[in-house]
């Protein structure tokens, strides 16, 4: 018979690179505590219209790249393609504001997109996201860039660049887009296919594209921060002010919208060289609306969300991959299999301890147990024979200097 294969876009972490994904998990983890971030965890599936009213219609996420099916009772369900949305829905569900009225939360898990695959671009993905609910002052988007930037330095990233851009608040950004319109409208003919479809759709979105002819028009294009109104600009003067204080390296990058809708004010991105054409591994911004557009009531807000996949692809091209878990204390070794309890006894022994123990479980002979134990970098192993058994006794030896000897049941207390 065939051979099943896995789904297109999607991989299985083997245990060969686990531990890599463990090293980023109990890293991101500390850091949130550090920040006072609780995690909270979320169905991966959705009512579809959670994302539909959040990251908007003519998104491309939205569009063409949802995971949408109906499920057996015919109601529309989505895999989340994002987590802000999700935790917005939950918060209110849940009334986690109505306690305190700032939220400080983090989550780790699948996402799904209908992308293209390519490198560092999966159909499931993997995102560690921070969000902070509760506060409209720039000081907060400031805490969850630091955040961003602790949470980056604690796996060995040191080179990266992070964009910033502010898109305003709705007035500034409507008064923006009128704008933004008439340009691309006196300029559509020579604008890319793609851009004249998004020009009328999500003309914000078109500052975005990667088509050359665009990019060149697009240069003379108004630029959304000369449009900002006094609130607007008094936010975003006040975070770069933030940022400068304590020497955080930024460039402003005015065509920088990110592909969600929900955004307003501050957006920011962390690129890194080290990862080819899908050189974004994190984002976020400021989303005032969200919650009302979920039908909670209006709330402040802003995070952001790294992919783990790409991570882990800059930790692989700067050689900053940790080294992977150690080999196990012990590789209890017996000549018999009637040797087994007393095998058994020693291993929970040691486990309770707190050592990680390894024994046969396939009846090999004792040499090919040595082998195993050789292959596996363990450096002692306990060795069961007539003798010991008989004697309540076992061999320590040492494999690197060959050293052994031969001790009494009770001193398995002292290793
Ligand atoms: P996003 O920019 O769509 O933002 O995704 C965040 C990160 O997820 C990206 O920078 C990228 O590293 C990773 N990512 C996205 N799509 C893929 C994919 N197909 N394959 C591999 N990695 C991918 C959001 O999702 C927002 N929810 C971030 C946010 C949180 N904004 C406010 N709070």
């Amino acid at each position: 018979m065939e051979k099943l294969q896995s789904i297109r876009g999607t991989k299985d972490i083997l245990p060969d690179s686990i531990y890599f994904w463990q090293f980023i998990f109990d890293k991101f983890k500390g850091i949130s505590n550090q920040f006072n971030y609780k995690e909270i965890r979320t169905p991966i599936f959705e009512k579809t219209e959670v994302f539909h009213r959040s990251i908007g219609e003519t998104t491309d996420i939205v569009n063409k790249e949802m995971y949408t099916f109906l499920d057996r009772g015919g109601e529309s369900i989505t895999l989340r393609p994002e987590a802000t949305a999700a935790l917005v829905r939950s918060v209110i569900q849940n009334s986690l504001l109505h306690e305190s009225n700032l939220l400080r939360l983090w989550y780790f898990g699948p996402f799904f997109r209908y992308e293209r695959p390519q490198k560092g671009r999966l159909r499931q993905f993997h995102q560690y996201g921070a969000e902070l609910h509760g506060s409209p002052f720039p000081e907060a988007d400031a805490e969850t860039i630091f955040l961003a930037i602790a949470l980056i330095k604690s796996i060995g990233i040191s080179k990266f660049k992070l964009l910033i851009n502010s898109l305003g608040n709705e007035n500034s950004r409507q008064i923006y887009r009128k704008e933004l319109i008439k340009f691309l409208q006196e300029n559509e003919n020579h604008l890319s296919q793609e851009s004249q479809v998004r020009m009328q759709t999500n003309p914000l979105r078109v500052l975005d594209s990667k088509e050359e002819r665009d990019i060149e028009i697009l240069q003379n294009a108004p630029i959304i921060l000369n449009f900002l109104d006094e609130e607007s600009n008094l936010h975003f003067d006040t975070l770069k002010k933030i940022l400068q204080s304590q020497e955080i390296n930024f460039e402003i990058d005015t065509k920088l919208v990110r592909g969600l809708d929900y955004y307003s004010h501050s957006v920011f991105e962390f690129r890194s060289t080290m990862l080819g054409s899908q050189d974004s591994f994190g984002g976020g911004g400021r989303y005032d609306n969200l919650f009302e557009q979920l039908g909670g009531k209006q709330t402040p807000a802003v995070g952001f969300a790294f992919g783990i996949e790409r991570l882990l692809l800059i930790l692989e091209n700067a050689n900053l991959l940790p080294n992977a878990a150690n080999a196990p204390d012990y590789y209890v070794i017996s000549q018999n299999i009637e040797y087994i309890h007393y095998v058994n006894k020693i291993t929970n022994i040691l486990r309770e301890k707190g050592k990680s123990v390894i024994t046969d479980v396939s009846r090999k002979s004792l040499k090919a147990q040595l082998r195993d134990a050789n292959k596996l970098n363990v450096s002692t192993v306990i060795i069961i024979g007539e003798d010991e058994f008989k004697n309540n006794q076992f061999t320590l030896k040492n494999l690197d200097t060959s050293e052994q000897k031969i001790l009494e049941f009770n001193s398995i207390q002292n290793l």
